[in-house]
């Protein structure tokens, strides 16, 4: 059997939210280049923008800023779910947390912009608390109750760790939300797009989004860099394990993108923090492993393969203590705004998105009864 073309080069419709030039390495949210966002603009600025398709003023920021804020709280009923699903895969108990918030939101249920973007908004703040809730159910502590004085970020840290964070810590996460907030039609916006086209509400399109987000291939790279560096520990055995690797057939791990043929600006822009940060907390051996690996692809790089914003991203949650088994949920509370601004745009303008596979199996068979086969 053919193994497909995964939809490779098919341009799916029209978009307003995220320009994409692999070629180039460029990555644009509603005309705004990414670095410079991710040098002046806090996440929930960028989610503002993603939504809404323009910057906000200061006080339309407030406001928002505010929306999200009372947000953030979730179901007691949402939390006793997750406790009982607790030893699941993360993304599962994500998934299944956020299917049941949206499920007792009653007035989130309707597939257009009007009910989806407050309950988009909504979502944003509570995807954070169900991530941090998590956490802290797995390790057998208590939930935080989020607190409305603190940035989105920082408030994600204090419902982690159930202490307020440095504004570095807290300037790091709101940079690696912004660096993941929207990617065009990724396979998980892809999926979001495919339940909305279906005339499904914002949260189903969302839960589809997370589903199709747990998988190695898309979101759990990083999960899987940071085993490779550990498992590497050395830097001096770092090119002799990627050969290994690549002779055995398998794929590194952090890189190749199926857009990117060049550097992916949101490794750029994580490999700085990656370093200084590691430096701060007198690691420095996991950039240094990093770099190896790096050293030891440069000549796939002809084949256009580099790092992706996997690739320092992992090394980063590790160093703020953030756990491997977090990383993909961390993916998704940065990606919300991106996957909600795609599912508005679909119901803006809506179509049935249903493609067609061509047929190679079998035809004209005869049934034959159960004793005969
Ligand atoms: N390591 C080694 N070789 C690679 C890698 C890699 N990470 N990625 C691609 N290649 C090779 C392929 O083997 C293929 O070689 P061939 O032409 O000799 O057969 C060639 O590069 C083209 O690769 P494709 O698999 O066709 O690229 P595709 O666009 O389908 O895949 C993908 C992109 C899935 C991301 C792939 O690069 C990969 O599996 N990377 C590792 C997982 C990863 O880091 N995922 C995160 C992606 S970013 C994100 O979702 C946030």
């Amino acid at each position: 059997m053919s193994s497909g073309t995964g939809l490779k080069g098919v341009v799916l419709d029209e978009s307003r939210i995220c320009l994409i030039d692999g070629d180039a390495g460029k990555l644009v949210y509603r005309g705004y280049n990414i670095h410079d966002l991710a040098q002046h603009a806090s996440f929930e600025e960028v989610a503002y923008l993603l939504l809404y398709g323009k910057l906000p003023k200061r006080d339309e920021l407030r406001a928002f800023e505010g929306a999200l804020k009372s947000a953030r709280h979730i179901p007691e009923s949402v939390i006793e779910i997750m406790e009982r699903v607790k030893a699941a895969h993360p993304m599962d108990i994500l998934r299944t947390a956020v299917s049941a918030a949206v499920a007792l939101d009653e007035n989130s249920h309707e597939a257009t912009v009007e009910v989806g973007l407050p309950a988009g908004i909504k979502l944003i703040s509570q995807v954070a608390t169900i991530v941090a809730t998590m956490h802290r159910q797995r390790l057998g502590l208590d939930p935080v109750a989020p607190r409305d004085d603190l940035s989105h970020a920082a408030n994600f840290l204090y419902m982690m760790f159930g202490k307020e964070p440095s504004r570095e810590d807290a300037k790091i996460i709101d940079l690696d939300l912004v660096l993941h907030a929207e990617h065009s039609s990724n396979a998980s916006t892809f999926a979001a797009r495919v339940a909305a086209g279906t005339a499904a509400d914002l949260g189903s399109a969302i839960v589809a989004a997370i589903a199709t987000l747990k998988g190695p291939l898309h979101g759990g790279a990083a999960e899987a860099v940071q085993k490779t560096v550990e498992e590497i520990g050395d830097p001096d055995k770092a090119v002799e394990y990627i050969r290994e690797k690549i002779e055995a057939g398998e794929k590194v791990m952090g890189f190749g993108h199926r857009v990117y043929k060049t550097d992916d600006p949101r490794a750029l822009e994580l490999r700085g923090v990656a370093r200084d940060l590691g430096h701060k907390m007198g690691n420095d051996r996991w950039f240094q492993v990093l770099q190896q690996i790096e050293k030891a692809m440069e000549p796939y790089r002809a084949k256009g393969i580099y790092p992706n914003v996997d690739f320092y991203a992992g090394a980063v949650y590790s160093l703020l203590g953030i756990p491997d088994e977090q990383f993909i949920p961390m993916f998704a509370v940065g990606r919300m705004p991106g996957w909600i601004a795609n599912v508005l745009e679909q119901y803006e303008d809506n179509v049935l998105i249903r493609p067609l596979l061509e047929y190679t199996g079998p035809r004209h068979l005869k049934y034959v009864p159960i004793d005969d086969r």
